[in-house]
């Protein structure tokens, strides 16, 4: 059912602590927030501030300690470990600072193992269907070379590539241009808000205040809470 009004992702008194032999660490204190379908949020806050746990609940890889994490109506909280790896693999793209390409792999074949991995494409088909995503982010010249022998930019792409083999309506990215200068940063970003305006919704971890502005809804962390929250509205 599409519920307009139902927000597509909830967070519901979500915590996260982390029990390490050093001592406990509360990453993520009661974080309440709501965000809607086909918008672009800006996820804002200093190192250690808990923005890569808030992903890792977000796109399920790791548990969250309280709290009930909804995401169009599927409640993460609730799902064992296969479910949530099933989920993840169908409706998530991830992104990570780090890009984690396969270097005995191509570009392509980076590409498409997602695909073979979820199974919701015809198998026949991820080759054209990779090849296809690697142009749409304007590195399909290159598809045969591995990772090691492209630019950070260029791996940057292949990552948001690779993060869209699935066709998945949540794209969650960690300081995809944390390490990229300003004009190839600003193609990744177009990339992004040209997915927003398809219908996709994109979570977006920075801390480049400069960016503020650009997001339709932006939440402020600090010390594993959020301590603001902006939303554009509609005439802004
Ligand atoms: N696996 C872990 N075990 C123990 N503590 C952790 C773990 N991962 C993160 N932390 C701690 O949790 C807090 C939040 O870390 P997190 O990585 O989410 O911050 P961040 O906002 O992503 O920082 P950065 O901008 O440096 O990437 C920090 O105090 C960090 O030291
Ligand atoms: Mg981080």
């Amino acid at each position: 059912m599409n519920d307009k009004k139902k927000s597509y992702i909830r967070f519901q008194n979500v915590s996260k602590t982390y029990f390490t032999p050093a001592g406990d660490v509360p990453a993520l204190k009661t974080l309440n927030f709501e965000i809607q379908r086909a918008s672009f949020v800006g996820i804002i806050g200093k190192s250690g501030a808990g923005k890569s746990t808030l992903v890792n609940m977000l796109t399920a890889v790791d548990n969250l300690t309280h709290g009930e994490l909804w995401v169009d109506n599927t409640p993460l909280h609730n799902l064992s470990q296969d479910q949530l790896t099933r989920w993840r693999g169908e409706n998530v793209g991830v992104i990570y600072q780090s890009f984690e390409l396969l270097n005995q792999l191509s570009l392509l074949e980076n590409v498409m193992l997602p695909m073979d991995l979820c199974g919701k494409f015809i198998p026949f088909e991820s080759p054209k269907r990779a090849k296809q995503l690697l142009e749409q982010v304007e590195i399909g010249d290159h598809a045969q070379k591995t990772p090691d022998l492209i630019s950070g930019g260029q791996r940057q792409r292949v990552a948001i590539a690779r993060a869209l083999a699935n066709d998945p309506d949540l794209i969650v990215a960690d300081e995809p241009t944390g390490s990229l200068d300003s004009q190839t940063s600003e193609v990744i970003f177009q990339i992004f808000q040209d997915l927003v305006n398809r219908g996709k919704t994109v979570v977006m971890v920075t801390h480049d205040r400069n960016l503020a502005s650009r997001f339709d809804h932006l939440l402020f962390l600090e010390d594993g809470e959020v301590i603001k929250e902006k939303k554009r509205g509609k005439n802004d």
